[in-house]
């Protein structure tokens, strides 16, 4: 963190989050309100994350965004809502505190870059990091410290459980000001260290319907939604709280299953229907329950967002056979030695009778790649200077 009187930049990191309770549905349009509460996992950041750099400066004369090198329009309404938020924060802290040791004013104009470790088109929940990463970069800059869920959630509602490291319940509240629609943490990131997380990763195109839009249309058009909302979600989290809270695998991975299924099913019942899976994502479905069956026990877990890459969760004694039978079932086509990233999975072989269980014709190339990970912390600072993404002149570093 560097603070001169006029011009101050912090570099912060977000990581990405997987619901296993699903958000789907606005009671509220701005104000990003939902209609349930919902679930996540924080995913570890050394594979999946969000950097961003803000600067705040006397002689910036408008507030700029550069994401992923190109600069970007800062008058996006979503991007205006968490700016507007921080500053209205910022304000009040001011105002609330004579001693204030903030020397930086609110009304100081902000540059913004932001950056993704991974493609950004490749489906992988990027708002969530990227909103995250903003709300808390902009909260060091202008010295804000109460609580970030609802500058977060203005960018994009699953944003808010990405302030957190572990496990995130996001509240719904019940305020029409949204007061208290909040993030909290149900479990640290150290509470369940066997877990772990593969992103199979199907396709890297860009979805055709939008989370914001496609469930704007599912709150307009589906009564399997509003029950859903209204009935199965409240005792669902309160299930999903007690098995995260007792590591009980079996218990987590039937609920994920369960829930990612009927998100998918209030999208077919839309009006028109949206579908979010491919063949590939019911193939994978279908090679998870079999190898369930197999052992007799929910061994390994699936959920699917508002696209077709499979979110796989299970334990770390597992996770070597799981992934030769995704090898065996879906054959890598062209890139056999990087199809596992992140996380180091040792080689497995599988049995004739798991093979023969699985039943399954091997379909080369639909799975691109496998990302390796577990659960990990919430977002961080970067201390160095050198972590800027922004020079001393508040413009892009130039990348040698
Ligand atoms: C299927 O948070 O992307 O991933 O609030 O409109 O920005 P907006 O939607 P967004 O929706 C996420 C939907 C989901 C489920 C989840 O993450 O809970």
């Amino acid at each position: 963190m560097a603070s001169e009187e006029s011009h101050m930049a912090v570099t912060c990191t977000a990581p990405v989050n997987i619901a296993v309770i699903k958000y789907w549905g606005k009671r509220d349009e701005e104000l990003i309100l939902p209609i349930n509460s919902s679930l996540s996992v924080t995913l570890h950041q050394d594979q999946l994350k969000t950097t961003t750099t803000a600067v705040i400066s006397k002689a910036f004369t408008e507030d700029r965004i550069w994401l992923n090198g190109q600069e970007e329009d800062i008058g996006q309404p979503r991007i205006q809502a968490c700016l507007r938020e921080i500053r209205r924060l910022a304000r009040k802290r001011r105002s609330g505190d004579e001693k204030d040791p903030l020397p930086l004013s609110p009304s100081y104009k902000v540059h913004i870059a932001s950056v993704n470790n991974f493609p950004t088109a490749a489906g992988l929940a990027s708002s969530a990091a990227g909103y995250a990463c903003l709300a808390y970069a902009l909260a060091q800059v202008y010295g804000v410290e109460s609580d970030l869920s609802e500058v977060a959630r203005r960018g994009s509602g699953s944003a808010c459980r990405s302030l957190y490291g572990g496990f995130v319940e996001w509240q719904m509240g019940e305020r029409t000001d949204g007061k208290d629609s909040i993030a909290r943490q149900v479990a640290p990131e150290s509470h369940w260290p066997e877990l772990r997380v593969l992103i199979l990763v199907v396709s890297a195109e860009k979805k055709l319907t939008g989370s914001t839009v496609g469930m704007q249309t599912s709150v307009e058009t589906s009564a399997l939604l509003k029950f859903r909302a209204e009935v199965v979600v409240p005792a669902r989290m309160a299930d999903m709280i007690r098995c995260v809270k007792e590591n009980n695998f079996q218990g987590f991975g039937q609920l994920t299953m369960k829930d990612s299924n009927q998100f998918h099913a209030t999208c077919l019942d839309t009006f028109p229907p949206i579908s979010y899976l491919n063949d590939t994502s019911r193939r994978i479905i279908h090679l998870v329950h079999r190898f369930n069956a197999h052992y007799g026990q929910t061994k390994v877990a699936y959920t699917f967002d508002a696209g077709p890459n499979a979110v796989i969760f299970t334990l770390d004694d597992t996770v070597a056979e799981f992934v030769a039978a995704v090898k065996h079932s879906f054959p890598p086509e062209s890139n056999g030695d990087k199809f596992v990233k992140g996380l180091p999975v040792r080689p497995a072989s599988l049995s004739d009778e798991l093979k023969a269980a699985l039943g399954m014709n091997p379909i080369p190339g639909s799975i691109k790649y496998i990302i390796a990970t577990q659960v990990g912390p919430g977002p961080q600072i970067l201390d160095h200077p050198d972590a800027h993404l922004l020079g001393p002149d508040g413009l892009p570093k130039s990348v040698a």
